[in-house]
């Protein structure tokens, strides 16, 4: 694709919301500015390009937002935007508003919509890695992520008072999609006795007799973290409670996790990857999802960008087999 001079950029969020997309649109906006290039805010993600809905941002439009969780865009998934049709709206809403690049902040679906817009469209358009499920490649770390360990973490903290007062076992559900990474991390800091992921079949048998000579050697509480999609909290806990005798409880932490205030890794991590899109973008470096590895920018194509496997469970297994 030739280069094209770059006068207005659209920025967006798209999927699930995180904490640090308002930094990411923050950093996006006034670094934009800086450069004379001005910015549209396309509220909803790809359904608000599809519907016209956007709003010209200011370095006023973006004041106080750094530390605020959700998106002040708005986030949405759009089925239409799956479809060409849908996605040839999008197109001419950019093109009536004379937006010659957009930068979409999202996760694995969202960069499957950016990589349609570059790849069939000519749209210069760049990634930020804006989930809490932190599986996609080209990045340690994706925007959202460690607020939402964090707010598990304190949750399962206050859990693990109730836990052994009452002397329970409490199955805790995280979110991660497909993936383990919250999960796995979620239990190391946490201290739980056991996690279950997606990316290996549980064994009760082996879980429950652990339980089991853990209560006959005099252990009383236990927490359990298991990541939403391998099996409901609920079931878990009966199936636990139908093994081992032991009274057991569930909690599912849900949405509670996309919420609440960004961390300090969340907005220096949107904060830095806000102002690399925009001069990735400047550079005429189209196509790019933008990542942080080992502390430095990284760019890898879109198309690549996609669902990385979480393939550190081993060495997660190993920790919390010396330390339960
Ligand atoms: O991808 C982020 C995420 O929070 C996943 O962890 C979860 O599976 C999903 O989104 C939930 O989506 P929704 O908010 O549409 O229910």
């Amino acid at each position: 694709m030739k280069k094209t001079a770059i006068k207005k950029i659209g920025v967006l969020c798209s999927g699930g919301d995180g904490p640090g997309m308002n930094a990411a649109v923050r950093a996006v906006v006034r670094s934009a500015l800086s450069y004379g290039v001005k910015v549209e805010g396309i509220m909803r993600g790809y359904q608000g390009l599809i519907e016209n809905d956007l709003i010209e941002l200011t370095r006023r439009s973006v004041s106080g937002i750094i530390g605020r969780g959700g998106t002040i865009l708005k986030t949405a998934r759009s089925p239409e935007f799956r479809t060409d049709k849908g996605q040839a709206k999008a197109v001419a809403t950019l093109k009536k508003h004379k937006i010659d690049a957009l930068v979409v902040v999202g996760g694995d679906g969202s960069y499957l919509g950016a990589a349609s817009l570059f790849e069939k469209w000519d749209i210069p358009t760049v990634g930020l890695p804006g989930t809490i499920d932190n599986d996609l490649y080209g990045t340690d770390q994706t925007i959202g992520c460690n607020t939402a360990i964090n707010t598990a973490l304190d949750a399962i903290d206050k859990i693990r008072d109730t836990a052994h007062s009452m002397e329970r076992i409490f199955i805790v559900e995280v979110m991660g999609n497909h993936s383990g990474y919250i999960a796995m991390e979620v239990a190391l800091g946490s201290g739980a006795e056991d996690v279950l992921i997606p990316e290996i079949k549980p064994d009760y048998k082996v879980m429950c007799d652990r339980i089991v000579k853990g209560s006959k050697q005099g252990k009383i509480s236990w927490i359990i973290v298991v990541s939403e999609g391998v099996v409901k909290a609920e079931v878990l806990a009966q199936t636990i409670n139908n093994m081992t005798g032991l009274e057991t409880r569930s909690v599912v932490l849900g949405h509670v996790q996309r919420g609440g205030n960004p961390c300090a890794l969340d907005r220096t991590l949107a904060t830095k990857l806000g102002v690399a899109a925009v001069e990735e973008l400047l550079k005429g470096n189209y196509g790019s999802a933008i990542g942080v590895l080992q502390n430095k920018i990284n760019i890898v194509p879109l198309a690549q960008a996609r669902k990385r496997p979480y393939d550190l469970y081993q060495e997660g297994y190993r920790l919390m087999d010396m330390l339960r």
